[in-house]
């Protein structure tokens, strides 16, 4: 069974003092055990925010790590520093990454064969971009992404690993996927893990939708068949309505 799993994504957002007055917010209107949510924010906001969500059960994730384990990597942070601080998660792939700062599906494979072994959940992300989808070709777009993101890394592993379906025209613009739309992109691939691995394990993998997700479209959203959660960007900046996505 996948229990549900909503994270936000702060991107470039907060200094401490706002993720703290954010985290005391939040602890106060989380009581859905139900659904898992974490919160993705800057580097240096982890620490708080790990101190803070403690014994509570949400849990905090890193926007992006370094693939290597340590090394000449000016201005770098690697998974061994993410799991010493005690972080859950990593967003890896993001199309903000992809787009601005040449992440590549390389990158993302071994971001992934790094952060697995510390026991840090990757959530991967992946999808197409307007002039892909028009075309046609965002089944073929997202196919291949998964295809390399997963490449070597065992099921055992790639079981654990959690997938967002971001549509890059719908990141940020307002402009949301329809829920079938979103739904039938996070089925299929569920199918491409399938014939990667096998059906027990594409049965246990979260895939989460995102792309302007807010308290207004959640439960929607969130009740289609193939969507086990969500990636929130601009929402989750805001206590209230990240907390309503939350209990959708
Ligand atoms: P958005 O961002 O919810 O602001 O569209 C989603 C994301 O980039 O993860």
């Amino acid at each position: 069974m996948r229990i549900p799993f909503i994270a936000g994504n702060w991107k470039m957002y907060k200094t401490s003092a706002e993720a703290a007055a954010f985290a005391v917010a939040f602890k106060e209107l989380y009581h859905d055990t139900d659904v898992k949510a974490a919160i993705c924010a800057p580097f240096t906001q982890l620490e708080t925010l790990v101190k803070a969500f403690e014994g509570t059960g949400i849990g905090v994730g890193a926007q992006n790590v370094h693939f290597e384990k340590e090394g000449a990597y000016t201005g770098e942070i690697s998974a061994g520093m993410l799991q010493e601080i005690g972080v859950d998660y990593c967003i890896v792939g993001h199309s903000e990454r992809r787009q601005y700062f040449g992440e590549t599906d390389e990158t993302v494979n071994c971001k992934l064969k790094t952060l697995l072994p510390t026991g840090i959940i990757p959530i991967l992300c992946v999808g197409e971009v307007l002039e892909e989808r028009e075309a046609g070709r965002e089944q073929e777009v997202v196919r291949s992404q998964v295809m390399k993101a997963f490449e070597g890394i065992e099921g055992t592993d790639a079981e654990k690993v959690v997938i967002a379906y971001e549509p890059v025209w719908a990141i940020g613009t307002g402009r949301t996927a329809s829920p079938q739309q979103a739904n039938d992109m996070c089925g299929f691939i569920r199918t491409v893990l399938e014939d990667l691995y096998d059906d027990v394990i594409s049965d246990r993998v979260v895939i989460q939708y995102g792309g302007s997700v807010k308290p207004e479209n959640a439960t929607e959203i969130m009740n289609m068949e193939e969507i086990d959660g969500a990636l929130v960007g601009g929402a989750s900046l805001d206590a209230l309505k990240f907390s309503e996505i939350i209990n959708f």
